[in-house]
């Protein structure tokens, strides 16, 4: 039997968007307040979806134990009330978009779960604006 479980966590961080290869009107103009030199925070809300096959001795599709410590470890614990481009340095040359910092948790997470599972990662970075990785 085939099914999904998805692990909703939380964490808050701050960032910058800018792109050192244009000038500071055309980061203003593309990236307008999230260009801020000063940086600014968001309340990001992360969901990690796994899809696979019930164990049937289990009945899990995977210990959701085990994908809250390694969602911690790799996502919460170095990413929450930190400046993502000045403390991380997945972002010290990837500017912090909400496409990006899903992009990263994905390779991050993907080197932790079997890869009989299929992982897609939503995250929100307000509540309107929402990104999945990958695509589909
Ligand atoms: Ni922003």
């Amino acid at each position: 039997m085939k099914a999904a479980v998805v692990r909703k966590e939380h964490f808050n961080a701050a960032h910058r968007l800018h792109n050192k290869k244009w000038s500071d009107e055309q980061n203003q103009r593309i990236f307008g307040k999230c260009n801020n030199p000063n940086y600014h925070g968001h309340n990001y809300e992360l969901l990690v979806k796994l899809v696979g096959e019930v164990d049937p001795d289990t009945g899990y599709l995977f210990d959701m134990k085990l994908l809250s410590d390694i969602i911690k470890e790799e996502v919460i614990t170095p990413f929450d009330h930190r400046n993502l481009n000045l403390d991380l340095a997945e972002f010290k040359t990837l500017n912090p978009t909400a496409e990006n910092i899903a992009y990263v948790i994905w390779h991050k997470l993907r080197n932790r779960i079997d890869e009989k599972f299929d992982l897609k990662i939503t995250l929100y970075e307000t509540e309107r604006n929402i990104v999945e990785y990958p695509a589909d």
